[in-house]
């Protein structure tokens, strides 16, 4: 068996030129298929509060969902590294509740690592996660727990100003003792800028080809969720069709009486 990704892994990749893959998952079948598949890192992101349970955004998402999915997505790796997103108000309150929530997320449900979003702000707060040994990823960019705040899912560091603070605050989450850290929706110049600034990896998603390794929502490229198609997202198979086509011959072959037949009988 390959050994178990971790952080010094991630950081020989970034020196060797060898590109990091992360998709979300937040279930037991799901991280399996991941996990087989070589995915680096099965990401329990709270999207899972737009993708699974059906919220507009990500704010409604609880500690109590974090851990319930985290836990299903453990079960299901050998290899993946599994990081947990600290969902919204788990570590803005103050910095013990946030190293308390992180905490709880290693102990709990078995994670080898959180994120959580934003720069300068929480690099206290991360660098006390990291001194108590919980391995942390940092997000920049369209930080989605802000979306209210941007007034929608917008392209961030336009500006120069912009720009210019997306770089002071990757090297904040450097200095924190971040492992990595996610770019999300921002020019692919800027992420470049970024990915060459800092010597940890960066993952991109929707900041193109120069970041350090990608990330994509796991609903995104299957073609199962339909509220929204994001531009940066490559849809590999239409899962909705299928799936939809598999529920309607179930459903005519119990009106007609075709199911169950003498297999599916005792
Ligand atoms: O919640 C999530 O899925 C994420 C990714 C978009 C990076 O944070």
């Amino acid at each position: 068996m390959k050994d178990r990704v971790n952080a010094a892994l991630l950081l020989e990749k970034k020196r060797t030129g060898k590109k990091i893959s992360v998709l979300t998952a937040y279930d037991f079948p799901t991280a399996k298929l991941v996990d087989e598949a070589g995915v680096d890192i099965a990401l329990v992101g709270d999207s899972l509060g737009m993708v699974v349970l059906g919220y507009k955004d990500t704010l409604p998402v609880t500690m109590e969902d974090m851990l319930r999915h985290t836990g299903a997505v453990v079960r299901g790796v050998k290899r993946a590294m599994v990081v947990a997103d600290m969902p919204f108000m788990s570590y803005q309150v103050s910095g013990d509740s946030a190293l308390i929530n992180a905490g709880r997320l290693l102990q709990e449900s078995g994670a080898d690592a959180v994120k959580l979003e934003g720069g300068v702000v929480v690099a206290e707060t991360i660098r006390r996660m990291v001194v108590a040994g919980i391995p942390v990823m940092g997000h920049l960019g369209m930080t989605p727990q802000s979306v209210r705040k941007f007034g929608g899912w917008r392209l961030q560091g336009r500006t120069e100003a912009d720009a210019h603070r997306i770089l002071q605050d990757a090297k904040a989450l450097e200095s924190a003792g971040v492992f990595a850290m996610v770019l999300e929706l921002m020019p692919q110049d800027l992420a470049k800028r970024v990915t060459e600034s800092v010597s940890i990896p960066t993952i991109g998603i929707g900041a193109g080809p120069f970041c350090d390794g990608q990330v994509q929502v796991v609903n995104d490229i299957l073609g199962l969720y339909s509220e929204f198609h994001p531009k940066h997202a490559k849809v590999y198979v239409d899962l909705s069709e299928t799936i939809r086509q598999a529920f309607e011959a179930y459903v005519k072959d119990v009106e007609d009486g075709s199911f169950p037949g003498p297999e599916q009988s005792f």
